[in-house]
């Protein structure tokens, strides 16, 4: 049974088009990154099509149903040690790895940190690369609002206290930052088993009690008085929302916030596993054009090498596979570049549209898990898709 809906789900994946098939010098000019700081209104939509990947200055984008853009290759800091998030950050946004997508949340508390890695990264960009004082670089940042945090007033708390806190990079005259604001979960969990409903209500301050009724009271409606504010938020011309989404939400929980809203949801991020193995989600995102966000990449397929080494070695295969295509194309120079399966999963989600956030402190995983990397990978064929497809089917279980 299992087996039937894994396949269906990565047949969807598998089949889901466009890819990202044009590529363009890598960083080609920083002025393109500047690319002015409006928000398109839903009527200005651009002309793309939802879901279909575009470049921005060499890096590898996909296009919002508002119009607005998101990175594919990100960065996730949630979790990260906070002592090294600045220095990984600017490290990041080297012009040889182009990272411009940071995932974190408000609930792991590193915000401020962010935006000092970002302001960090873009002083030494400038630096680097001679540009002018005028110049912009477009920075993209995922966070979150905790479920201690739902209901409407909460909400809003939440909100402005992680836009405060990005504010070094927001207010930045060589920062145009875009933040990709969501809800993180639909509601506390009391089945899951880290999550501690009536103790994280009870070490909350004073004030956020007092702000609005504890969420997981109710759990059925709390989250959309949260996804008002988010609205409210988005609309604001003074802030820089410029999409609004959720995370972990499953399809009903969606298609019920999709009958309230009044603004769709432009972006849901998920577990891979989840991405891997609800295919009605999938299928129903496509459809809605709801850009997908993946997190647990890393810590569930790729770190069970070992129990599933046939498929592992299947990563391989492709991986030298399409190593020999950019070695003969003069991309790639020596055997220590040669690509990893962890860069053919990433690149597999990417070539699907899917953005991507792998958390690393490792410089040689940044490099190899960065947008400059990935977007050079030649596009899978369709055997490839299938086997990567596969593999990812067995290197998941052991964890399932
Ligand atoms: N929305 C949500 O509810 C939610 C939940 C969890 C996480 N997230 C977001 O997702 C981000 C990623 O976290 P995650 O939990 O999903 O972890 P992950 O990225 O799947 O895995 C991180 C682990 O993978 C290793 N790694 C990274 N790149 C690698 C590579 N190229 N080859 C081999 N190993 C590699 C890292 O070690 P090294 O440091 O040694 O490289 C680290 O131990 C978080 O930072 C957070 O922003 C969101």
């Amino acid at each position: 049974m299992r087996s039937s809906v894994v396949l269906s789900c990565l047949l969807i994946l598998a089949t889901i088009s466009p890819r990202h098939s044009t590529t363009e010098g890598l960083f080609g000019g920083i002025s393109k990154l500047a690319a002015g700081n409006k928000r398109n209104s839903a009527d200005g939509a651009t002309a793309d099509k939802i879901g279909e990947s575009s470049l921005l200055a060499g890096i590898p984008m996909s296009t919002l149903s508002n119009g607005e853009k998101m990175p594919l290759v990100g960065l996730g800091v949630g979790n990260m040690i906070p002592d090294v998030i600045p220095a990984v950050i600017s490290h990041g946004m080297k012009a040889d790895r182009n990272i411009r997508l940071i995932d974190t949340s408000n609930v792991s508390g590193n915000e401020k940190l962010v935006a000092q890695g970002i302001v960090d990264g873009t002083k030494q960009l400038l630096e680097k690369r001679k540009i002018t004082t005028s110049d912009r670089v477009e920075m993209h940042v995922v966070t979150k609002v905790w479920y201690t945090h739902l209901g409407y007033n909460r909400t809003m708390i939440a909100a402005k206290s992680s836009l405060d806190s990005l504010k070094e990079a927001i207010d930045h005259p060589n920062i145009n930052l875009k933040v990709h604001l969501m809800l993180h979960w639909p509601r506390c969990y009391e089945d899951i088993s880290w999550m501690n409903c009536e103790e994280e209500e009870e070490s909350l301050p004073e004030g956020i009690k007092r702000a609005g009724p504890a969420p997981h009271t109710d759990p059925q409606n709390a989250w959309k008085e949260s996804w008002k504010a988010l609205e409210v938020l988005f609309k604001d011309e003074s802030n820089p929302v410029v999409s609004i989404g959720v995370s972990n939400f499953h399809l009903n929980d969606l298609t019920e916030l999709e009958q309230l809203a009044t603004i769709q949801p432009h972006v849901i991020e998920s577990n891979a596993w989840s991405l891997l193995y609800d295919p009605m989600l999938i299928e129903h995102c496509h459809k809605e054009g709801i850009h997908m966000v993946a997190y647990n990449i890393m810590d569930s397929i790729i770190q069970n090498a070992d129990p599933a080494s046939f498929a592992y070695n299947h990563l391989l295969l492709i991986a030298n596979d399409l190593s020999k295509v950019m070695k003969s194309r003069g991309q790639l120079l020596g055997e220590k570049d040669d690509l990893t399966p962890a860069q053919i999963v990433l690149a597999w989600l990417v070539q699907h549209s899917i953005s991507v956030t792998p958390r690393t402190t490792d410089l040689y995983h940044l490099r190899e898990n960065s947008a400059t990397a990935i977007s050079k990978i030649p596009i899978m064929n369709d055997r490839q898709v299938q086997t990567v497809a596969h593999s990812v089917e067995a290197l998941i279980s052991p964890k399932s």
